[in-house]
């Protein structure tokens, strides 16, 4: 299958890829690598030895997407590109809107004009705001407590009416609960600039001495041990429920949102200890009163995935902590390590 992936150099883009290419499908990659390195790409293409192409181009012009798009002639999109921090999006919301809304709304006309219906939508567990029930199952209320969430949650009711306008369209709506870890070689991983703003990339910055200490935000919530509890999903079993997916869109049409966890929570502290053991280091922490909009619990419903995709997660915390440590100690920096970016303009043009 041609598969065009947009984000492909992001951090779930990018093990998505390696797994596509693996399946043997072709890909082009589209991204304006406004969040990430074209030396990503280039390890990809080290890990699995296979060409692809890259367009260094943004989803909202819609030119540069149906120049891309009548040159490849996919037959599926996966669409990661987006922008992802939910604190980000409550101090530049236009921003966001116009990024995910407008770029995915972009991104379907241009696949409508060019012949291809089928696409593989990144979502988020962020679209179900406060539980009502857990786990979340794909029929819990949505709504979102923030712009990001919304920007997802807006978006999937587009894409949904989009594939009820003609009976050749298909959409999977794949609804992430929190990704984290990386490709077992350390050659590719979560590249967060600035600042990390997810948990586990924060943790092993603080294991490897470049920040001081975690924050824990709030150690009276109603769980195990006081502090939030979340649904980890390995990175490599997420990019699995991608080609997956891939698979069943072409067997199916129509739209569906599924989940995509493990079922299971952990709770910050027992993130802390997991990398603790996986790095052999200690890691320093405080805790500090509840940050607001934050929840106790969030856990999947995963069946829906297991019946509809065959597809169930493998891995554990474990396995999850040691990767993302593996990647923290290999690449200090994240893909500014190695390569500076005289070397990103040969990649796009060695591969475009
Ligand atoms: N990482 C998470 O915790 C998480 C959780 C749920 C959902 N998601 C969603 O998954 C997707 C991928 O997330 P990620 O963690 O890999 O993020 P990422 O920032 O690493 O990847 C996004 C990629 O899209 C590119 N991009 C951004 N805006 C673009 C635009 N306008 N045109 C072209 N390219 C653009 C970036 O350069 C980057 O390569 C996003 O849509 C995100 O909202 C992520």
């Amino acid at each position: 299958m041609r598969v065009l992936v947009t984000g492909g150099a992001g951090y779930i883009g990018s093990h998505t890829l390696l797994q596509i290419l693996q399946e043997r499908h072709e890909a082009l990659v589209f991204d304006n690598f406004s969040n990430s390195s074209p030396e990503a790409l280039r390890r990809v293409r080290r890990l699995t030895n296979v060409d692809f192409q890259v367009t260094n181009g943004d989803v909202r012009d819609e030119d540069a997407l149906l120049r891309a798009m009548r040159s490849f002639r996919p037959e599926a999109i996966v669409h990661f590109a987006g922008l992802k921090s939910v604190g980000e999006s409550n101090s530049q919301p236009l921003e966001y809107y116009s990024q995910n809304v407008v770029g995915t709304i972009k991104l379907l006309r241009a696949m409508e004009q060019t012949g291809c219906g089928t696409i593989v939508f990144s979502s988020s567990a962020t679209v179900y705001g406060e539980a009502r029930y857990l786990p979340y199952d794909e029929s819990h209320p949505s709504q979102p407590t923030n712009p990001y969430g919304r920007t997802k949650h807006f978006i999937e009711k587009v894409i949904s009416d989009w594939v009820a306008s003609r009976p050749e369209f298909t959409a999977v709506v794949l609804r992430y609960f929190n990704p984290v870890g990386a490709h077992p070689s350390g050659l590719i991983g979560e590249h967060p600039s600035g600042t990390p703003n997810n948990l586990v990339p924060y943790i092993t910055q603080v294991a490897a001495g470049r920040l001081a200490r975690l924050r824990i935000y709030g150690n009276d919530y109603p769980t195990r041990d006081g502090t939030g509890e979340r649904d980890y999903i390995h990175v490599e079993d997420l990019a699995r429920a991608h080609v997956a997916a891939l698979d069943y869109a072409s067997r199916f049409s129509g739209c569906e949102a599924i989940n995509v966890g493990t079922g299971r929570g952990a709770t910050v502290l027992e993130m802390i200890r997991e990398i603790e053991a996986a790095s052999g280091r200690k890691v320093p922490y405080e805790i500090v009163a509840r940050r607001e909009g934050d929840i106790a619990t969030s856990i999947a419903d995963v069946r829906k995935a297991e019946r509809l995709l065959g597809w169930k997660a493998q891995y554990g915390i474990a396995e999850m902590c040691r990767s993302a440590w593996h990647w923290q100690s290999r690449n200090p920096n994240g893909y500014d390590s190695s390569h500076g970016p005289e070397n990103h303009g040969a990649l796009l043009e060695e591969v475009s």
